[in-house]
């Protein structure tokens, strides 16, 4: 190769999941069977009409056309619905939302707007790779703080608050969590938001996993006075089938969800239309989607801690 790469191609490797699936499909050409449950990609379809909404909005000549860059207003509202129904969280669908590719896109552009080269970032630790490599490619400084059983694989911001926090910036969290499972509960949120509060650290919620198997929806922006510390990530990927779409939501504080358009804008316009419109439509769903979606995640599970018996495995329930 004769032209050098930037240098913070020296921070991060070609990302995990894309050096895993490479490995695997490479073991599959040798006519090896690998169970891949590594990422967790839906093998299910989208909601009936979901589909047909899509074909139908792009047979009309008019959709074919740049959107906006803040997403079409219709799929705002329906987020702002969908945080109503079922977080009981009120948001401004023009303020307060943006539609986004999928909450792993937000981590990026939240990164963008918010960290300073030399700026800490609380990363969990077993977590999410994106949120570690994103901070080094922007030249922050990662501080893992590490998920135990004993603390139910919650942060110990006790621990955490005994060193020094001055120089943080933001704190990445999941709940539920991959890949412990760990549910949030109000407490847990609270206790996050205060500890925001304190130290003036941004606390982000990346909730993809709120509808699998969770029995009640949790948000961090339930909690009150959340807004001025802590912002939201939501996804259709896991809770509509629809990973392969591309569809997710930052949500929070108009100001912080227009810093975050501020980059987006900059790299990427408004989604294709039809695809918004579909996401309309998975978004207005009745509450069976969820309960047949997680009757089925169920019965997996129910096989899953069989093997792991047999196997002798020790597991969360
Ligand atoms: C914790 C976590 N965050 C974000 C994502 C990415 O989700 P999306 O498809 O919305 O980008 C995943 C996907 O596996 C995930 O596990």
């Amino acid at each position: 190769m004769k032209i050098k790469t930037a240098d913070r191609l020296n921070v991060v490797s070609e990302y995990y999941f894309s050096r895993k699936l490479k490995e695997i499909a490479a073991l599959r050409q040798k006519g090896i069977d690998v169970i891949n449950l590594g990422i967790g990609s839906p093998d299910r379809a989208p909601a009936a009409g979901v589909v047909e909404t899509l074909v139908q909005e792009a047979r009309n000549p008019k959709n074919h056309a740049y959107q906006s860059y803040a997403g079409i207003p219709e799929l705002r509202r329906a987020y702002a619905e969908w945080y109503q129904r079922f977080f009981q969280v009120t948001l401004d669908g023009d303020t307060e939302i943006l539609p986004l590719m999928g909450s792993k896109e937000g981590i990026m552009h939240i990164s963008m707007a918010f960290l300073n080269p030399g700026e800490e970032v609380l990363v969990p630790d077993p977590g999410y790779p994106a949120y570690a490599a994103v901070a080094r490619l922007l030249g922050a400084k990662v501080r893992y703080f590490g998920l135990q059983e004993n603390n139910r694989w919650f942060p110990d911001l006790e621990k955490l608050e005994k060193e020094d926090l001055s120089n943080v910036k933001l704190m990445w969290v999941n709940y539920p969590n991959m890949p412990t499972g760990a549910k949030a509960s109000p407490e847990i949120f609270e206790a996050l938001v205060r500890f925001g509060h304190r130290h003036n650290i941004l606390i982000v919620n990346d909730n993809p996993y709120s509808f699998i198997l969770n029995g009640e929806q949790l948000s961090m922006l339930q909690v009150p006075g959340a807004k001025e510390v802590a912002l939201e990530l939501n996804s259709l990927s896991k809770s509509h089938n629809m990973a392969g779409w591309r569809l997710g939501l930052l949500a929070g504080h108009p100001e912080y969800v227009k810093a975050v358009l501020q980059v987006k804008s900059n790299m990427d316009s408004g989604m294709f239309k039809p695809l918004q419109l579909a996401a309309v439509k998975a978004l207005q769903q009745p509450e069976s989607w969820y309960s047949e979606l997680n009757r089925v995640y169920g019965k997996r599970r129910e096989t899953a801690f069989a093997l792991f018996d047999v196997l002798g495995c020790q597991y969360d329930e």
